[in-house]
């Protein structure tokens, strides 16, 4: 039996019994944040005996949830058991010196850490004997809840907002719940269906305010410190929205430090989309209480605004553990989410790279200590892969002209068309404005697709994962030149055979030429680039079978 033993309140320090949801709130001072105290010896002696014959899901640790009968719930509502993963791939640079895991939470029924939530949540339900509830999500609560809802057989109302990608909509539906779309943010869309929920008499799922919720989360802790070992990690990262995914974890490092289990509480790495960063800007301002924000993020799952109180707990924890907030760009996290996807073949979902671009930016400001064990939320539920996070090159349209007879003709026409745009240039250069403008001389005269990359580490990334046609290479960037990138394109025999054509801003000397000799097909000064010379000679590479024939 998983009673817990009391409850407290953090607010007035009220103790009181614990007493069957819903919604659980102190007696004293009506406050929702009311934590469960269980029978923590009594978990620990079980721990000790190596928890024996139990499954690798939540319901592992059903002593420290609040639900009182997990029989036969693991069979039906299973959450969790998710992998910890070490990438081999994954990494922006060659000198990563901490060690990083991947937990790994899109192996559950949709997807998400939030089918967490949702399991322990509708066990809750179905314990007090509920069988109609109300849910305003960003997205992906809504799909969980949804899907376990369903399995309960409990109707479940769900408000979003029309920012959420409509597939996303429409998978819940799918699982039978009624969709209400709102058109307004999603602090609106939680207002009108508090609103809606009060007027029905309807139970109203409460995000980080629910105490099934924030429990659900400590199995996220205890899964981790038992796949390292019972050892805990330095730091756990997470992509936060409304916040109850860090502060449920939390809960739980802080339970199993309390009985001993592990050393040390690990510091915290609270990543936000910077569009919509309330969390970050009271947290670099030294403010306990966040200011909310009008969300400016393509990233709707991460759009929570006004984060509340939630906030000022985290604030709490991380002034007394450590820890940090960051935030990243859209287009940084896209930029993560393709990486992660070629190196690690891990499709993640733009609020789950919100995360690991978090970590890169912790790594590049020195945050991360040497040796130090960095696990990072990984979650989220792929579908769908939005135009914005690809770019415009991603594949290749070709239509038939069917008015042009014979037929034969259309056919043949389209055949040239692909042959075009199945060829692909990638420049290497660290000035976009230069790029750009290779491009648009490249663009006006043929079809082909032309790739950007910022740096040479992106390049040699690009060269290998694409294998372009050609490589038109700057000689002056940051951290590794040109020089070092042509070096190891020829090295690597993958892309030896690539042409390059070198694109440079400075003087070349001698010796430079030298280095360059036998590598490149020709090189350009950046200044007086003879734009129609420039053009014929990458058609002329391009169109050519074995094109390397050499510096000019
Ligand atoms: C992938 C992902 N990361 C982060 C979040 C934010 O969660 P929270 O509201 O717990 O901060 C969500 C919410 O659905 C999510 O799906
Ligand atoms: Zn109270």
């Amino acid at each position: 039996m998983a009673k817990p033993k009391y409850m407290k309140c953090a607010e007035c320090g009220h103790e009181q019994e614990y007493q069957l949801l819903v919604p659980t709130i102190c007696n004293q001072c009506k406050s929702a944040w009311v934590d469960a105290f269980y029978d923590y010896p009594l978990f620990k002696r079980e721990v000790l005996r190596g928890l024996p014959g139990r499954v690798f899901n939540l319901w592992r640790y059903h002593e420290v949830l609040p639900i009182n009968s997990p029989a036969g719930l693991e069979l039906d509502f299973v959450a969790g058991g998710t992998p910890l993963r070490v990438p081999r791939r994954y990494q922006k640079k060659p000198d990563r010196n901490y060690q990083l895991f991947i937990k790994d939470e899109r192996y559950g029924t949709t997807n998400s850490f939030k089918d967490r939530q949702a399991v322990v949540s509708v066990a809750a339900m179905l314990e007090a004997g509920i069988h109609e509830a109300v849910i305003a999500s960003t997205g992906n609560a809504a799909v969980a809840f949804a899907a376990a809802c369903a399995r309960a057989g409990i109707k479940l109302w769900v408000f979003m907002t029309s920012l959420v990608p409509p597939e996303k909509l429409r998978e819940v539906a799918l699982y039978g719940a009624e969709v209400v779309k709102v058109s307004g943010t999603y602090d609106q869309a939680k207002q009108i269906a508090a609103e809606f929920a009060k007027r029905r008499d309807l139970i109203l799922d409460r995000g980080a305010r629910s105490l099934p919720a924030r429990e659900s989360m400590k199995t996220i802790a205890y899964e981790i410190v038992e796949q390292l070992g019972w050892k805990s990690p330095d730091w756990y990262i997470q992509a936060v929205s409304g916040g109850l995914g860090p502060l449920g974890v939390f809960r739980g490092f802080q339970e199993l430090f309390e009985m001993g289990l592990i050393d040390r509480i690990p510091k915290i790495g609270i990543i936000q989309a910077a569009g919509c960063s309330p969390m970050v800007q009271a947290f670099k301002t030294g403010s306990r209480v966040a200011q909310p924000v009008y969300p400016m993020t393509r990233i709707a799952i991460l759009s929570t605004g006004d984060p509340g109180q939630t906030y000022s707990y985290l604030w709490d924890i991380l002034h007394k553990y450590g820890g940090t907030m960051e935030s990243v760009e859209d287009a940084e996290a896209w930029a993560t989410m393709r990486d992660l996807a070629k190196t690690e073949g891990l499709a993640v979902e733009p609020a789950a790279a919100v995360a690991f671009s978090g970590l890169e930016k912790m790594v590049s400001q020195g945050q991360i200590q040497e040796n130090e064990l960095v696990v990072v939320n990984c979650t989220g539920h792929t579908f769908p892969v939005e135009k914005h996070v690809l770019g415009d090159e991603w594949g290749v349209d070709i239509k038939i002209d069917s008015t042009k007879a014979p037929m034969q003709e259309g056919l043949h026409a389209a055949l040239e068309y692909l042959d075009e745009r199945t060829r692909t240039v990638l420049i290497i250069d660290d000035n976009p404005d230069d790029a750009q403008l290779i491009r648009r001389f490249l663009e006006a005269k043929k079809s082909y697709r032309v790739f950007h990359a910022k740096d040479g580490w992106d390049g040699l990334a690009q060269a290998r994962q694409r294998l372009p046609g050609l490589v038109v290479l700057d000689l002056t960037m940051p951290e590794i030149d040109g020089f070092s990138v042509l070096e190891e394109l020829k090295y690597d025999k993958r892309t030896a055979n690539i042409p390059v054509i070198v694109i440079s801003a400075k003087d070349i000397t001698s010796e430079d030429r030298e280095r360059l000799n036998g590598h490149i097909t020709a090189i350009y000064q950046k200044g007086s680039l003879p734009p129609r010379e420039f053009v014929e000679q990458v058609v002329e590479v391009m169109e050519q079978k074995n094109p390397n024939k050499g510096a000019s």
